[in-house]
């Protein structure tokens, strides 16, 4: 078990037999370990496959809102890296809450507990520490009356974008990749105005839908279809597409779990380097899936951080790698299925 839920086990006597709001839990087998009346709110797709084992569906949502449960004595919140994603799940947790009840925030304290105090202000008074361990910490406090009705409209923020040969309104939500801007990769590989090979083109890690956006109304004879891990960008690219009136299949999946059929190309901005150098794991699982799926003759056309040693991996897995663009800190890499 995660060491999160270790630690929210140390304390099964102020959760066992609640009804219990549990926000952005991890993977494992918390909720069957500890005998509550759960009920999860996720946005990890990776979560909500893993939990829809354990729980009815009536009990788990993954989506990008909290759902209103009613009649809860408690909430946990897995305090999620990004403050603004912590405080978008609180803005949505606490009003849910009848006054008097505890929420509680737990995390890692290399994560965003270290802010536990801060999150908390603006609902209450008196949080408080009870307890540390496995390098985690579980914080409390009692919700005071007043918390505002959580409206969606003010945390989504739209940016107006201009490229060499379109404008594009994206729309974004905290924590959701490059929040209220254009990343510089994602800019670069948008420079390449080279067709893709028409047929059926994957956005993978779509984000708040940029990509896609651009690259179908350049590419009329193919049909898009974006995924992403996260329930916010998803419900992001949605909205993206609306205000640009472009159209695309988006659904979740973790990888390419829920990607069937063979691509014409593959188009990302891909999630998988940690911030090691040499952490190459993930990215050469990916590698490897795409030549699975990519059709003979099929582009995977992506942008990453120079540095990384992906040119190798991708001539291993899928065919010569070229370099269509790049800058002092980007590439943009292109590989064509052989057939
Ligand atoms: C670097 S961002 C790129 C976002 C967008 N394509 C852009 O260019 O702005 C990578 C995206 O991959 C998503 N992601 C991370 N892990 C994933 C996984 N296991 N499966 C699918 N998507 C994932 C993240 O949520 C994030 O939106």
């Amino acid at each position: 078990m995660e060491n999160i839920s270790q630690i929210l086990e140390r304390s099964e006597e102020l959760f066992a037999g609640k009804r219990l709001l549990l926000v952005n839990p991890p993977a494992d087998d918390l909720v069957s370990s500890i005998d509550a009346d759960w009920q999860v709110w996720t946005w990890d797709w990776s979560v909500q496959r893993s939990l829809a084992t354990q729980l009815d569906e009536e009990r788990l949502c993954f989506s990008h809102l909290c759902p209103r449960f009613e009649g809860l004595d408690a909430a946990i919140l897995v305090v999620p890296k990004a403050l603004e994603r912590a405080e978008y799940a609180l803005a949505q947790i606490v009003p849910l809450l009848t006054p008097g009840c505890p929420i509680y925030l737990v995390g890692e304290k290399k994560g965003g507990i270290s802010r536990a105090e801060k999150l908390l202000q603006p609902y209450g008074n008196g949080a408080r520490k009870i307890d540390s361990a496995r390098h985690c910490q579980l914080w409390t406090m009692q919700v005071a009356d007043g918390a505002e009705p959580f409206e969606l409209g003010s945390w989504q923020r739209e940016v107006h974008i201009e490229l060499a040969d379109q404008s594009i309104d994206l729309v974004s939500l905290p924590g959701v990749f490059s929040h209220g801007r254009l990343d510089e990769g994602s800019q670069l590989l948008l420079e390449e105005l080279a067709p893709l090979p028409p047929g059926k083109v994957l956005d993978f890690g779509c984000g708040a839908g940029v990509l896609t956006t651009a690259l179908a109304r350049r590419n009329p004879g193919s049909r898009f279809e974006m995924v992403d891990v996260d329930a916010l960008a998803l419900y992001c690219a949605r909205q993206t597409l609306e205000r640009n009136g472009v159209e695309a299949e988006i659904y979740p999946s973790d990888g390419l779990s829920d990607v069937h059929g063979r691509l014409a190309a593959v188009v990302s901005n891909p999630p998988f380097h940690t911030g090691i150098k040499h952490d190459t794991s993930i990215a050469e699982r990916f590698f490897e899936q795409m030549t699975r799926n990519l059709l003979p003759g099929g582009e995977m056309r992506i942008v990453a951080n120079g540095f990384l040693r992906y040119p190798a991996l991708i001539e291993a897995h899928i065919g010569p790698c070229n370099v269509l663009r790049e800058n002092n800190r980007f590439k943009v890499y292109s590989a064509v299925a052989p057939g």
